[in-house]
């Protein structure tokens, strides 16, 4: 391939990328944004390969073959449950990636040769040394978020005294290496590898401590690392097409960073320094389930028959349910009988973000009818029903009062202010930051206990009964 075509690619590949990822700010253009990602990634994947003459066209045609047959199963197969831990292996991989590609550069004979020469070549060592740095924090990190996502029971919370300074003494340790990677290339291959697993240790420590509601904002961040690791890549290999990508996955990842520490109320200070609060209880259970009172489908029916607005607010027992289309009947036999129908969409309701919006639009449920977290708010009480929908501690009120709470200070939906409350989940168990939940024993809370599904489909089969 000429270096002209091969530019040309790239261009279009980078164009593509900035038109995909416009197309993934609004549910109604993310599928065709999705597409034209996809179709960038691969002229770039493309384009890479033939412009080093790595494959032929037809090993190029197998390869594109294969991976779409594993794309196709992945994508087919994953439970919606379970895409935060992919998108955190996927993170992981590509901070894996970075460290791979920049230690290969290290030993190669073009790197051997720039040293012999005495040429000075700084800016590439720099981009080497954070290329490994940074890859080797998102690969480390990023594993120990997917053990713990996917609860595996090897990896446990764990925080010890003095470890904010360890993690300090890691982070300047690495940055030294890294230093000395740059000053004496001659031995750059020996600092490189040293200063890999000293970021690999800094990855564990800085993840491992972290539990209850702020992973959302982890997550996040090692995605904008990864981001960031193979843009560094990117200069390492003279390539302008991945420090492209890379910038626009780091920019990305930290606009998504900023807005989860916005809805979780956390600064973005205190995550990059692994100061993030861990999960914990306030108040036992015993001393908040004093009076909860529970209810039936029967009767939910005939409170929402004579309601005139309802607000379901879902959460990620909706998504474990998969109660989405049974939600879909429900607001449909609503509409059909003049009762207004509203989602309320908190931004971390679920396990990733978009969690709910994806399995609403997927039942087909209109866009207009969710409405954002401050939108419902500024109306809650003229809300006459109020449906919580397998979601806990994002309507848990213990986060505007408990201050020793470790969701305190983050956002709610105040579903606790509407005249009547509806929660739905098969039991009084905790959410993700393993708290009691007061709303639960409000005086205007009804519990609807069972399956998220199972309820939806009985309230819905109780108006045909009527
Ligand atoms: P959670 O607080 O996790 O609560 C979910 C509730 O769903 C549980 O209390 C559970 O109670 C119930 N449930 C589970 N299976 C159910 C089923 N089949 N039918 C009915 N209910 C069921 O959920 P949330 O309110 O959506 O809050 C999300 C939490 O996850 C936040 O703390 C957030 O920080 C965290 N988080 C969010 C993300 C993103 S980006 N969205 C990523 C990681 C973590 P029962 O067991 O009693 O049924």
């Amino acid at each position: 391939m000429s270096p002209d075509l091969i530019d040309l690619s790239y261009l279009l590949a980078a164009s593509l990328f900035i038109i995909g990822l416009k197309g993934l700010t609004k549910p109604r253009t993310a599928v065709r944004g999705n597409l034209l990602s996809a179709l960038a990634m691969l002229i770039a994947v493309a384009a890479t390969l033939r412009h080093q003459d790595i494959v032929g066209v037809t090993g190029l045609l197998i390869a594109v073959g294969i991976g779409s047959f594993v794309g196709t199963i992945l994508a087919l197969k994953i439970e919606m449950t379970a895409m935060p831990q992919l998108v955190a292996l996927f993170n992981g991989l590509g901070g894996g990636a970075s460290v791979l590609v920049a230690g290969a550069y290290l030993a190669g004979k073009e790197f051997s040769a720039r040293v012999a020469s005495g040429a000075c070549f700084t800016d590439v060592l720099t981009a080497t040394a954070a290329s490994g740095l940074i890859g080797a924090v998102t690969l480390s990190g990023s594993l120990v978020a997917f053990a713990k996502l996917q609860e595996l029971k090897f990896v446990k919370d764990v925080s010890f005294p003095g470890q904010k300074l360890l993690n300090l003494f890691l982070a300047v340790g690495a940055i030294g290496l890294g230093w000395m990677l740059v000053t004496q290339p001659e031995h750059a291959q020996a600092w490189y590898w040293v200063m890999a697993c000293v970021a690999t240790g800094l990855g564990i420590l800085l993840v491992i401590s972290i539990g209850g509601a702020d992973m959302p904002v982890v997550i996040a961040l090692l995605n904008s690392y990864s981001g960031l690791a193979a843009s560094a890549t990117g200069f390492v290999l003279n390539n302008n097409l991945l420090i492209i990508a890379g910038a626009l996955v780091g920019a990305s990842g930290l606009i998504l960073t900023r807005i989860m520490c916005k809805a979780m109320n956390r600064s973005l200070g205190a995550v990059l320094f692994g100061t993030m609060q861990s999960g914990g209880t306030s108040l036992s259970d015993e001393e908040v389930y004093t009076s909860v009172r529970s209810t039936s489908a029967d009767e939910v029916a005939m409170m929402l028959e004579v309601s005139q607005n309802v607000l379901i607010v879902p959460g990620y027992g909706m998504a474990v349910a998969q109660a989405q289309h049974a939600v879909r009947d429900l607001t449909n036999l609503l509409l059909n009988r003049d009762v207004d129908v509203q989602f309320g969409i908190h931004p971390v309701a679920g396990r990733m973000p978009g969690h709910m919006n994806v399995l609403l639009a997927e039942a087909d449920i209109d866009y207009e009818r969710l409405k954002e977290m401050d939108e419902v708010n500024s109306t809650m009480d003229q809300v006459d029903v109020a449906i919580v929908l397998g979601a806990n501690d994002v309507v848990n009120p213990l986060a505007r009062t408990d201050p020793n709470s470790p969701i305190a200070g983050m956002p709610i939906i105040d579903v606790d202010k509407a005249r009547t409350v509806i929660v739905i989940k098969r039991s009084l168990s905790p959410g993700f930051a393993g708290i009691a939940n007061p709303l639960f024993a409000a005086d205007n809370t009804l519990m609807l206990f069972g399956d998220g599904k199972k309820a939806i489909t009985e309230i819905t089969k109780a108006f045909d009964d009527a």
